[in-house]
């Protein structure tokens, strides 16, 4: 089965075309920095004007080198949510009008769902296939809206153990470029910045330091940096620049590193995913495999252009219902926010106290 996939959630107007064993025959993101870099952050109206624009575009260029183009298309995946609504009715109403005109199946699939299971599309220029986790994975997704840690149990199967009371920490990277002004997006320039400086040359508390809890904050963190700021300005010299975004980068990554960990331990399992744009992170990829390898765990993370927002990882994600035989009726509506997806019992404090699967 050949799976269209079509995401329009956020910024990037994306549409990729997988197999069922997750091979990318095409994928084309167009990416919308350029129409909101000025304004520092993602403006929900400028988005949907640009997806509207993009759309078309995008999936003929994905079809362009597949043969049969949309004839060669057995089945449609799209994004429902969580998201902006004004992005995710593009690729929702073109996704809807191409499965009743050509009279394919079409699922709905969550946007998260794709991040998670991004690990297991499989891309020629990767060389040899990468090894993928098996079934229960513990989840660690990191993106510009969410942070979050998943038990993975299948396809149509994750619980979410624990997420950010606060920002995400795409989030946090962002606006502390932007205090910097660095530009937007600010993951990848502090991440290159952060490369060249001492996480150890300014001093941030690490937030949620407790064991008791595997919940995120970062908000916090975002502001120790604005009074850092405010009392000794923005950095002049390049090599001080570097030295705090390593410092600021430090504490994040070694959060999100610490409670995945823990996450792991409390779970029983051995596999940890680390996906979402964050994923790309150098010095979380790097920090991540030498805590995994101290506890025994099995770290997975998918190449960076898998990571940050495209298609392929939502015909992914969509495959495995579609093969099931699963139809959505085309008068679905997008969500903006994630359905609820905690369950089990937990304390008050956010930890779970027993894992119910349904
Ligand atoms: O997954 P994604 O493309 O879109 C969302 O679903 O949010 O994630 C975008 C986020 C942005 O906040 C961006 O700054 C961050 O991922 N990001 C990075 C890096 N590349 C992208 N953060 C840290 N280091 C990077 N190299
Ligand atoms: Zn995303």
């Amino acid at each position: 089965m050949r799976v269209l996939g079509i995401e329009s959630s956020c910024d990037e107007t994306a549409a990729a075309l997988v197999t069922e064993e997750g091979e990318v025959l095409a994928d084309v993101v167009a990416s919308q920095i350029a129409t909101h870099g000025p304004y520092g952050g993602i403006v929900p109206e400028l988005a949907s004007r640009a997806h509207m624009q993009a759309i078309i575009p995008v999936i003929r260029e994905a079809l362009s080198d597949v043969p049969g183009g949309l004839e060669g298309v057995d089945a449609i995946a799209v994004t429902q949510g969580p998201g902006l609504v004004g992005s995710l009715l593009v690729g929702v109403q073109v996704a809807k009008a191409l499965a009743w005109s050509l009279d394919k199946p079409l699922v709905g699939v969550n946007h998260l769902d794709g991040h998670l299971f991004a690990i297991y599309l499989q891309r020629q220029d990767q060389g040899e296939p990468a090894p993928v986790p098996t079934m229960p994975y513990v989840g660690l997704l990191v993106s510009g809206g969410h942070t979050a840690l998943y038990r993975v149990e299948g396809f149509s199967d994750i619980a979410l153990l624990a997420q950010t009371r606060d920002d995400a920490a795409g989030e946090a990277f962002d606006k502390a470029a932007k205090l910097l002004g660095l530009g937007y997006p600010g993951g990848p320039v502090i991440d290159q910045l952060a490369a060249r400086g001492q996480a150890d040359a300014f001093s941030f508390p690490l937030p949620m330091a407790s064991r008791k809890t595997l919940d995120f904050s970062f908000s916090g963190l975002k502001t120790a940096l604005v009074r850092h700021v405010q009392q000794a300005g923005v950095p002049e010299g390049e090599q001080q620049l570097a030295d705090l975004c390593a410092s600021f980068q430090g504490v994040i990554v070694e959060s999100l590193v610490r409670k995945s960990v823990l996450a792991c331990q409390r779970e029983g399992i051995d596999q940890l995913v680390i996906t979402g744009g964050v994923a790309a992170n150098r010095g979380l990829r790097a920090r991540a495999k030498v805590a995994c390898d101290e506890n025994g765990i099995a770290l997975f993370v998918p190449p960076p252009i898998s990571c940050t927002d495209n298609a392929a990882m939502i015909a992914m994600a969509g495959v495995h219902r579609l093969t099931d035989g699963e139809r959505a009726d085309l008068s679905f509506a997008v969500y903006s926010r994630d359905p609820d997806r905690r369950r089990g019992k937990f304390r008050a404090d956010g930890t779970l106290v027993e894992h119910k699967p349904e």
